[in-house]
């Protein structure tokens, strides 16, 4: 935003902007996805003038180890602005713009992704802008979340993202370039596909009806881009939804138990009652089993209740037949007395080797935080 806006001619006499849109239009928008062969997903998406490049790598083991969260994964989000992005040249590597984009764009995933599926894990995202023209934040955001989508990370929905804004009294959709420059305001925003807001920022002024104004309008097109978003979703895949090849196997199958009868004869209907009595059969040989071992009250030594969630162990009568291998385990080698007021004779070498025990997980432990010190000093480096 700068003050010197007052010069500058955003509309023409049709009220259309500088680039022949309507305020409420967004710029063109063209998306590919699985672009980059080494990330576990990515998405190259140009929007305007606008070129950018995302990657999502895991989820996989988080490091430094010092980072992991032990109930879920850790999300990492690096926003990167290459320096020929931009007219002058930009500084290349992190700046306070950099990172706070980044920041703010982490923040956007973090309540769509089920990151509670991956403890000690990282998602790591890096978006790189290779042409700049004005929203490549909301730009990096659209392409990451396909991404997070191509790499298979389970997430509550989309996120879509747009920015609104004011220039020369009027609130406009998708600001470009001039108006982010000379405009009174740029609101970028991202939502989830039922409404629900994770990222807004503001630069610039607005009263609160043309903040309300401006929400409204928003609305409209982050439905835009996710209508973009799934079109593009749907090109990649869609080859893979209408690959009907496990019918075409059961097809087959049916047709061989058919005397005179080729894939081509079955119908629909033969193809459920096939599955249908798969299942059945499944169920029955499943039940069958689990009768086998039901426990009985008069043989419960002998027999599992595999129903009983409270049995941590399970003595099996050595006479007993049993179709099950069952790991033997010898009774005398288990101390399952947890208290240590225990005070029989032997308690002292148990004790000792308690010691020995706790001496060398001490020693694994010393070991562990060494290597994580080593792994920390070479990325610093
Ligand atoms: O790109 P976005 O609108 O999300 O962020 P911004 O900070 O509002 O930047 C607006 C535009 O200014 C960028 O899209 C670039 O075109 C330009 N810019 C630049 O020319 N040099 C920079 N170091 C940063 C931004």
């Amino acid at each position: 935003m700068s003050s010197n806006q007052t010069d500058v001619v955003f509309f023409d006499e049709n009220g259309l902007r500088t680039d022949q849109r309507k305020p409420d239009e967004i710029r063109p928008m063209k998306i590919k996805i699985g672009v980059l062969s080494r990330a576990n997903g990515s998405c190259y998406l140009e929007w305007g003038a606008n070129k950018v490049i995302a990657a999502v790598y895991g989820p996989r083991e988080a490091h430094p180890r010092r980072m992991q969260l032990a109930g879920k994964a850790v999300i990492r989000y690096r926003y990167n602005m290459q320096s020929f992005s931009v007219e002058d040249r930009a500084r290349p590597g992190p700046s306070r713009r950099s990172s706070e984009i980044s920041k703010v764009s982490r923040e956007a995933f973090e309540p769509v992704i089920f990151s509670d599926a991956y403890p000690k894990a990282a998602i790591d995202i890096f978006v790189e802008v290779l042409q700049a023209d004005a929203g490549t934040r909301t730009a990096a955001i659209n392409a990451a979340s396909l991404a997070l989508v191509d790499a298979g990370i389970p997430m509550r929905g989309l996120v879509s993202a747009c920015a609104v804004g004011k220039v020369g009294g009027k609130i406009v959709l998708d600001l470009n370039k001039p108006e982010d420059n000379y405009g009174e305001a740029d609101l970028p925003i991202a939502m989830t596909e039922d409404g629900k807001i994770t990222l807004v920022q503001m630069d610039g002024h607005l009263t609160p009806d043309e903040f309300t104004e401006a929400m409204e309008l928003v609305q409209k097109g982050c439905r835009q881009v996710l209508e973009i978003q799934k079109a593009a979703l749907l090109e990649k895949y869609a080859s893979v939804m209408d690959d009907d090849s496990e019918i075409v196997e059961i097809e087959e199958e049916i047709a061989e138990d058919i005397e005179d009868s080729d894939a081509d004869d079955i119908t629909d209907e033969m193809v459920d009652d096939f599955v249908n009595q798969v299942s059945e059969r499944l169920a029955r040989d499943i039940s069958a089993v689990i009768s086998e071992y039901e426990v009985s009250d008069e043989t419960s030594e002998s027999t599992i209740d595999l129903f009983d969630d409270d049995i941590d162990l399970v003595i099996i009568d050595e006479d007993e037949e049993s179709d099950i291998d069952f790991i033997e385990i010898d009774e005398d080698a288990v101390d399952f007395d947890d208290d240590s007021d225990d005070e029989d004779d032997d308690s002292d070498d148990e004790d000792d080797d308690s010691d020995d025990e706790t001496e060398d997980f001490s020693k694994e432990i010393d070991k562990t935080s060494a290597d994580d010190e080593e792994f920390d000093d070479d990325e610093e480096e």
